[in-house]
């Protein structure tokens, strides 16, 4: 197991920059099989989700070259193989692959994805659109058969605007005969990536960021450059994180569009920003944080992956927070070690009441999925003396070098391996 130690209490100065999104690269690598030609993907993000994911280009027989921030694919000599619970488990965003192999052989079998256990996260949605589009789905035990004689284009409406099944369908449509549209789609700035990525492989896709997708099939996808997004949610932690202990810490290579519901809230409660066009620095100030209420929603709502590292922030607000989680059933495993930190918060209902400000002190927490993680990170770098965070594989699933990034602005954090 890895373990993070922090010893907290110190101000971080300097800059970080943001690395590839790592919700786009997670399905940018699955959708580059649709073609035979070789692609080019860079702003790549070193995060452990990527080489779960090249791993099953390995068993795949995808060729790929990774290099540092790229990675060239070539699935020329691609087989279509089941994937097994061994590879599905490592993350959530293998069900891509489903969508992919469906797309191009119109047959994909796969195990039921793993990920962070934040909620049920069934899959319904994914299937009933791959069903629209012509296919028959089977399940035995925990594996799906998803296969068509045919794709068809068809309307699709999604009763929930899922980010996973957006994509999952886009990647089914895209050779489909004929024309998609996906009603209530998600609009998260990571789908507007993987629509452009498609499109310029030769997909003929409208719409990408609105609720209203469209897909013209096309017959043929090409070799093609692109580019990972800076990923918004490692951006948004670290501008968290210099609002609890930066001394002007600026984040680099952000598009600040992204962060606008973070930046919105970070100013309502007095935290000073000076936001450029393509960074956002936090000032130093003697500001008293007012409390404030967040509630969770689909972008360009304030999203859940920043509701855990913000509700640290509210722990140095004066007064009552609170923070309301509308996506997930299973958000809120972060409060009981925030309070073994010092934290006065109560939970009930998809909703904690913080009260604040607290001072927190170092012990041992859990890091129980990625974003809890990154809470504990943000936690521990305020907190008096040591504290050792346990599960740390969790936080590397999504954050790139995050222990040289903050190591380089001036925190004392280490990785070990117990
Ligand atoms: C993606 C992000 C994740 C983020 C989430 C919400 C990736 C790799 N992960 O996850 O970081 O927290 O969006 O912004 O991009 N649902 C169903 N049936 C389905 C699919 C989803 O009921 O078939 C429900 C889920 O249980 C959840 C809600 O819809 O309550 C949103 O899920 P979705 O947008 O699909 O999240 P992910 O794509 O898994």
């Amino acid at each position: 197991m890895k373990i993070i130690e922090i010893e907290g209490g110190r101000s971080l100065e300097g800059s970080i920059r943001i690395g590839g999104a790592k919700n786009a690269i997670v399905a940018l690598i699955p959708a580059a099989i649709l073609t035979d030609e070789e692609v080019t993907i860079c702003n790549v993000p070193e995060i452990t989700d990527t080489n779960a994911l090249c791993d099953i280009l390995d068993l795949l027989h995808v060729n790929y070259n990774r290099s540092t921030e790229s990675i060239v694919i070539n699935p020329k000599e691609i087989i279509n193989t089941e994937i097994s619970e061994q590879y599905s488990k490592k993350l959530r965003a293998s069900y891509y692959f489903m969508g992919a192999l469906l797309g191009k052989y119109k047959k994909a079998e796969m195990y039921f994805p793993g990920g962070c256990s934040i909620g049920a996260r069934p899959i319904d949605l994914h299937l009933k659109g791959f069903e629209a589009l012509g296919a028959t789905v089977r399940s035995e035990k925990n594996k799906y058969i998803v296969e068509a004689e045919e794709l068809r284009g068809a309307n699709i409406y999604l009763d929930i605007a899922s980010v996973g099944a957006t994509i999952n369908i886009m990647l089914a449509a895209v050779k489909a005969k004929g024309k998609t549209i996906i009603d209530n789609a998600a609009k998260e700035p990571e789908i507007v990536n993987i629509a452009t990525f498609l499109n310029n492989m030769g997909a003929k896709i409208t719409g990408a960021g609105t609720s209203t997708i469209k897909i013209e099939g096309v017959d043929y996808l090409h070799k093609c450059f692109h580019e990972v997004i800076p990923d918004r949610i490692e951006a948004g932690t670290y501008i968290i994180i210099g609002a609890l202990c930066g001394k002007n810490l600026k984040i680099d290579n952000v598009i600040p569009e992204h962060v606008d519901s973070l930046i919105s809230k970070l100013e309502e409660i007095g935290v000073e920003l000076e936001v450029g066009q393509d960074y956002v620095r936090v000032l130093e100030s003697t500001n008293e944080l007012k409390p404030t209420t967040i509630k969770t929603a689909v972008y360009p709502g304030f999203p859940t992956d920043l509701q855990q590292p913000f509700t640290v922030l509210l722990t140095k607000a004066s007064g009552k927070s609170k923070v309301m989680e509308t996506i997930w059933e299973n958000r809120f495993m972060h409060i009981p070690y925030l309070k073994a930190l010092g934290a006065d918060i109560e939970e009930k209902n998809q909703t904690a009441t913080i009260i604040g400000p607290t001072e927190l002190t170092g012990c041992e927490v859990v890091a129980t999925d990625l974003r809890a993680g990154a809470a504990m990170v943000a936690a521990a770098l305020i907190a008096t003396g040591k504290t050792t965070i346990t599960s740390a594989e969790h936080i590397l699933r999504g954050y790139e070098q995050i222990v040289e990034k903050l190591s380089s602005v001036g925190a004392k954090i280490e990785i070990k391996e117990i």
